[in-house]
């Protein structure tokens, strides 16, 4: 009976192709709904149109900038108390965190070095530990047992973890 084969042989096609396609519309509804910016990925935690990461790998600050970049994100850029409060809950304080705070002179050699948000905005908000930020600043990070007070280091190369941010509509623009 070749005709009852044939059916089966069908369903299994449509199956594939049902289950192929709902992975591509999952993956673009997902997208869509990070524009939005809810939700996040898994090993993402959404607050106020932003989805953040917590990244418990220890990295140089350009190299954990570059992995937060190459999931289409960047360090994270804390503007108000709100913010630095989720960030807060977080992360453990008895670690070092870098954030996307650097020098204009890191980004260009040719101007004097002001402190910046790594898209180039100003800091309105900050929360600087005392003594900080350093006149020997290149590269921020919130600071272990501070009370997560932030700081710069001139040592760009220590390895820290770090918090990436994805999902605001100016991250684009890094
Ligand atoms: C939420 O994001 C918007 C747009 O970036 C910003 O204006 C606002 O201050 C943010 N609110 C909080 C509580 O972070
Ligand atoms: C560096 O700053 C100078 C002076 O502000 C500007 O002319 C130049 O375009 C900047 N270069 C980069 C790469 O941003
Ligand atoms: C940022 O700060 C610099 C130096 O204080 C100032 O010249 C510049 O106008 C500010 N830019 C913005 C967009 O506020
Ligand atoms: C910067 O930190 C790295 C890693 O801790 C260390 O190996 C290096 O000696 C430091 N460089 C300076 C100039 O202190």
């Amino acid at each position: 009976m070749l005709r009852s084969r044939a059916p089966t042989a069908k369903l299994r096609m449509w199956l594939l192709i049902t289950v192929l396609a709902s992975l591509v519309l999952h993956s673009a509804v997902e997208e869509i709904a990070l524009e939005e910016g809810i939700p996040c990925s898994k090993y993402q935690v959404a607050f106020n149109l932003s989805c953040y990461e917590f990244v418990r790998l220890q990295r140089t600050f350009t190299s954990a900038q570059s992995w937060c970049e190459r999931g289409g994100g960047h360090l994270v850029f804390i503007e108000n108390e709100e913010t630095q409060q989720f960030l807060q809950n977080h992360i453990s304080e008895v670690r070092e965190w870098w954030i996307g705070l650097t020098s204009s002179s890191l980004l260009n050699e040719t101007t004097e070095g002001s402190l910046i948000w790594l898209d180039t905005s100003n800091i309105s908000y900050s929360n600087w530990h005392e003594d900080q930020p350093s006149l020997l600043a290149n590269c921020g990070y919130i600071l272990k047992n501070s009370g997560y007070k932030w700081g710069m280091t001139e040592n760009c190369s220590q390895e820290f973890d770090f918090i990436c941010e994805f999902g605001k509509m100016h991250s684009r623009w890094c």
